[in-house]
């Protein structure tokens, strides 16, 4: 498994400072990026995990206008919120910066300096659009429409999130303003472009000789490449970002994903002096964890900007997951569906691994998943406690209790025995194996294999039925369990540090690293052991209910807030007002239509007839229950076929915020055919 290199550089993508982390963040990128440095730093590697917040971009503007507040006011409360968050849940950064530093400023401005002067850029003066009320070009995520790729009416100037295509803001079709809702006017601008179409075959040589990343990744690449690379401009017209270093570009910054990639050098730079060797060494290993919507300019624009630079080394892998969902349904911040990190800490204090275990169980590795908290609840009850726990903590009282806690020697194996010391010692290359290959979710089955293989070995051998007769045979059985168990702590630590160093504590041991485990004397015999204390403990269904609710809440409390009141309809005459009839009638039957979900089938008194309407209403009325309901009634609609029932009218409805309906009634008795007007 060793491979040329004698260093790694591991980068997590630079989150925008607009927001809290979620678990869609952790699952995405961070979780399997500590991880995999973490399992590096225990095999004693040379390895910089460098992260930081990513603080230009639309993203910090749009979050400015919603909040009320300045651009820096947005990224300094963020920045904090999404640092402190990271350390809490053990994201184990060595430097976690920002692109708002100097450093990260004057870097990103010599990148664009140097590939100047290479002549590199084409200057190409376009129109792009302009608000004329927000006085502002915009580009990117300050312009939304419809995705002329596959017709997603959300999609963002430079990128459309449903089908994953890069686009420019003039692809867009039917595009307003996210500032304004206005829609632009075209105007002329100068920018300057990386020619990735002139590029093209040094990123298809690059691609292809990477055959070896995540599908998902490879086949991405190759369809853009399939596409045909388009120039792409480097520099915007906006004030919020790294200014343009050239005198002619007054009051244009660097396009967002021209400087934030480079931040992951900035931050190394701040991080140590020796951060050359980090990134211009042939013998290091870059490795760039993100998320898929990232992977066009982690792949193809980043690495076109490092080979025009020439200095730098290029990706090794960048092992990009898909997305999680929540119950369900797209994670997102602005409907706040999301399990936010800071509040799960507040509702599950101290029980970090918990969630670093589901989320690493359940990563979106080669699909979108779904996170939903009954299987978080199911994982930590069946596995985290009936499994790993479970073992540990049988190995740890049975020691206590027949050996005043002092770990017993390893004599006279039986070819049982034998076997499982074998097996235990396999462990670490199993799982080393699958972590080099990114397969995170194997790596964590077979650590679990690990405690299962801890587990079955008690239950067969049973200790405790022969502690009477065969004290020597206990003392050797404990002190095997004892050994898988010290196995455990050094492995398990890279996916779940904080149950790790507890078990560490337990075995009174100091933490060691993975080159010593699978070893079966890492324990020595005589060793006295610490407390016991339960690693995991069960989640009661009622904790689960409380989680749900409060999603259920936050989905209503948004969906009401989100209510958009829809505009005015153009004017009308009074003329045309009075071609409606409408009618004061009584509902006098009621049933549903047979094979629908929401259609109710009514007779209604009209004052002048009789007549049989069907309406969408059955999710807000029970039949039996309107029965004598005045209702206010379009008599004159033209008859309908509605499920092949002639529907003679129309009841009025009133609609909430949330899209429930009500109908329209007099306030007091009127007789049926009374008129409305
Ligand atoms: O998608 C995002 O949140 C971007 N801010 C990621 C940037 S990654 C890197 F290039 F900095
Ligand atoms: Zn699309």
């Amino acid at each position: 498994m060793e491979d040329q290199f004698k260093r790694t550089t591991v980068t997590a993508a630079l989150p925008y400072a607009n927001g809290p982390v979620h678990i869609g963040h952790l699952a995405g990128c961070y979780l399997p990026a500590d991880i995999y440095v973490r399992y590096l730093r225990s095999k004693g590697k040379d390895v910089k995990f460098i992260c930081g917040s990513d603080e230009h971009g639309a993203a910090i503007s749009i979050r400015a206008k919603k909040e009320g507040i300045t651009s820096q006011q947005v990224i300094d409360k963020y920045h904090k919120m999404m640092g402190d968050a990271f350390k809490d849940f053990g994201i184990s950064f060595d430097i976690y910066a920002r692109t708002s530093s100097p450093t990260h400023h004057a870097t990103a401005s010599e990148f664009f300096t140097n590939l100047y002067q290479k002549n590199i850029f084409t200057e190409e003066v376009t129109e792009q659009y302009f608000d004329e009320q927000a006085n502002q070009f915009l580009a990117d995520r300050y312009i939304v429409g419809t995705c002329p790729n596959c017709n997603n009416e959300n999609a963002y100037g430079d990128q459309c999130e449903n089908c994953g295509s890069t686009l420019n803001a003039t692809d867009l079709i039917n595009p307003h303003s996210t500032l304004s809702g206005a829609v632009p006017i075209l105007k002329t601008t100068k920018n300057w472009f990386l020619p990735l179409d002139k590029m093209q075959g040094d990123i298809d040589n690059y691609i292809n000789s990477h055959k070896d990343w995540k599908a998902n990744v490879f086949g991405q690449c190759k369809s853009w490449l399939n596409q045909g690379l388009q120039p792409r401009a480097m520099t915007r017209d906006l004030d919020w970002g790294v200014k343009v270093p050239l005198k002619e570009a007054e009051g244009k910054v660097l396009y967002v994903w021209f400087d934030a990639p480079i931040g992951y050098i900035s931050a190394t730079k701040e991080l140590t002096p020796d951060w050359e060797k980090y990134w211009i060494s042939k013998d290091t290993k870059l490795v760039h964890f993100i998320g898929k919507d990232n992977i066009v300019f982690h792949c193809i624009i980043f690495p076109a900007i490092l080979m025009a630079h020439g200095d730098y080394i290029l990706p090794e892998n960048v092992p990009a997951n898909e997305f999680l969902n929540l119950e369900g349904d797209k994670i997102s911040t602005s409907r706040n569906w999301a399990v936010w990190l800071h509040e799960y800490l507040q509702d599950f204090a101290g029980k970090q691994d918990i969630l670093r275990y589901v989320l690493c169980a359940n990563a979106p590795e080669t699909k979108d998943n779904d996170f939903t908290w009954k299987d978080f609840q199911a994982r930590n009850n069946n596995e985290l406690v009936a499994i790993f726990g479970n073992f540990i903590n049988r190995v740890m009282v049975l020691s206590h209790k027949y050996f005043d806690g002092k770990a017993g020697e390893i004599k006279d194996c039986t070819p049982y025995d034998l076997a499982v010391l074998a097996e235990m010692q396999a462990y670490p290359e199993k799982i080393a194996k699958s972590i080099e290959q990114y397969r995170f979710r194997e790596a964590l089955v077979e650590l679990m294999n690990l405690a299962r293989l801890g587990n079955k070995y008690l239950a067969d051998t049973e200790p405790w039925k022969i502690s009477k007769e065969e004290p020597q045979r206990v003392e050797t059985i404990l002190a095997i369990s004892l050994q898988i168990a010290a196995n455990l702590a050094i492995l398990s630590e890279p996916f779940l540090p904080f149950t790790s160093k507890s078990l560490f504590e337990q075995l009174n041991l100091a933490s060691s690293n993975w080159n010593t485990a699978g070893a079966s004397n890492l324990i020595p015999a005589g060793h006295q052991l610490g407390a016991a204390t339960l690693l995991f403990a069960k989640i009661e269904d009622e904790k689960m209910d409380a989680q749900l609710e409060k999603l259920k809440a936050s989905k209503k409390e948004n969906e009401q807030a989100n209510h958009q009141m829809e505009a005015q309809k153009p004017l009308i005459t009074f003329d045309d007002f009075s071609k409606n009839d409408m009618r004061v009638g009584t509902i006098i039957a009621a049933e549903r239509v047979p094979k629908t979900k929401n259609l109710l089938k009514m007779t209604i008194d009209t004052g002048i007839d009789q007549r049989t309407v069907v309406s969408g209403i059955a999710a807000y009325y029970e039949p039996e229950n309107i029965i004598g309901q005045q209702v206010t009634i379009l008599v004159n609609l033209a008859p309908r076929d509605i499920k092949g029932i002639t529907s003679e009218g129309m009841i009025l409805m009133a609609e909430n915020a949330d899209g429930s309906l009500a109908f329209i009634a007099p306030t007091k008795a009127i007789s049926n055919g009374g008129n409305v007007k």
